[in-house]
């Protein structure tokens, strides 16, 4: 039986709100009333094959030739739609350990043999081309990796993903990088790893360092070839997006850099006070990162989930238990929603740690 569903995001629908809410990913929702301008609306539109002024706004975001971006509905579709298009039943995909369990599921439901490559908490989560190497064998199709990574937010240079894009290309397969959180690098924000060669395939979105998730704009980067076979396989998907997000992913598109900012002081503010959160525990730690909106923190004694079960109960709080990323001795933490919020969470958190 293949697998039709994904527990994690069924949890995150239904169980992760709380008054201190640590368990996002993303920044915090940006109101449409202080988009610095705003597009004339119409229902219906010419949007066969994308929208033209919205393929350009992402191409001109992303440096690349409109010929090589897909619009999908989130980096959700993306990435359904990105390994649908590579994707054969019995092929086998490597996915990193601990990874973002959609990513997971998605293969899984496409029918794919998965197997993993580990990022070791013991080396702070780092991407080793190493353990990839290991894994792969002659029936190796897709390599899938998150940078930023979620949970722990730890960047991946360039060097280390031409190291696995070489590894890819050796054995005709892809890389799939899931860039969603990437532009929570706030200086020298790395360029998107499309750059890097003809193997890798990029997904991302307005959702998470933009606080844009309800326009759903999110797209593909792959080379023209594989971005057209993408398109007529999104005919069996989406296949016409609604017009009003596209054209208000347009005008957030010529705002980017003004949304961004409003989202950055929080997430610092936020970064600063997990820092000194981190500095006074025994009980947890975590992979600092200088970026992200998330971190991981793994709780040296005692039951994650029990924790988290008291956190919720007795503090208001809650947090994404490990077990959702199959590191269940962890749990992810987010920032750059209310900084009045993360900070009384994590105070929680602390009292919820002590009385254990
Ligand atoms: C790594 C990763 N990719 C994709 C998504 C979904 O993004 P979107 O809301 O753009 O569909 C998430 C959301 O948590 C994520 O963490």
């Amino acid at each position: 039986m293949r697998q039709r569903h994904s527990d994690y995001m069924h949890w995150a629908k239904t169980q992760s709100r709380a008054r201190y809410n640590l368990a996002t990913s993303g920044v915090g929702f940006f109101p449409l009333a202080e988009l610095p301008a705003h597009p004339t609306l119409e229902i219906n539109g010419d949007s066969k094959y994308g929208y033209a002024p919205l393929q350009q706004a992402m191409a001109r975001k992303c440096g690349v030739d409109p010929d090589c971006v897909v619009a999908a509905a989130g980096t959700s579709m993306a990435n359904h739609l990105a390994m649908a298009a590579l994707i054969d039943p019995g092929d086998e995909v490597l996915i990193e350990h601990p990874a973002y369990e959609l990513l997971v599921s998605a293969a899984l439901y496409l029918g794919a043999d998965v197997k993993r490559f580990a990022r070791r908490a013991e080396n702070g989560y780092a991407l080793d081309p190493a353990e990839v190497r290991r894994a792969l064998t002659p029936k190796t199709k897709l390599i899938v990796v998150t940078n930023l990574h979620n949970p722990s937010s730890v960047l991946t240079p360039d060097s280390v993903l031409r190291e696995v894009g070489g590894l890819a290309r050796s054995n005709g397969a892809h890389v799939l990088v899931d860039e969603v959180y990437l532009d929570a690098v706030y200086e020298n924000t790395p360029r998107s790893s499309f750059h890097l060669g003809p193997e890798f395939i990029v997904t991302n979105s307005l959702t998470k360092v933009y606080g844009l998730s309800g326009l759903r704009c999110g797209w593909i980067l792959a080379q023209p070839d594989l971005a057209r076979a993408m398109w007529r396989l999104n005919d069996l998907f989406g296949s016409i997006p609604a017009h009003p997000a596209e054209l208000l992913s347009v005008t957030a598109l010529e705002h980017l850099d003004f949304i961004r900012a409003r989202a950055r002081r929080i997430v610092e503010a936020d970064r600063a006070v997990l820092a000194d959160f981190l500095a006074r525990q025994t009980a947890v730690s975590a992979a600092r990162t200088g970026w992200g909106t998330t971190a991981f923190l793994r709780l040296h004694n005692g039951d994650v989930d029990a924790l988290l079960a008291r956190l919720r109960a007795d503090y208001e709080t809650t947090a994404v238990p490990g077990r959702f990323f199959e590191v269940p001795d962890s749990f992810r933490i987010g920032m750059g929603v209310n900084s009045e919020m993360f900070r009384e969470g994590l105070s929680r958190l602390g009292r919820a740690l002590a009385a254990t």
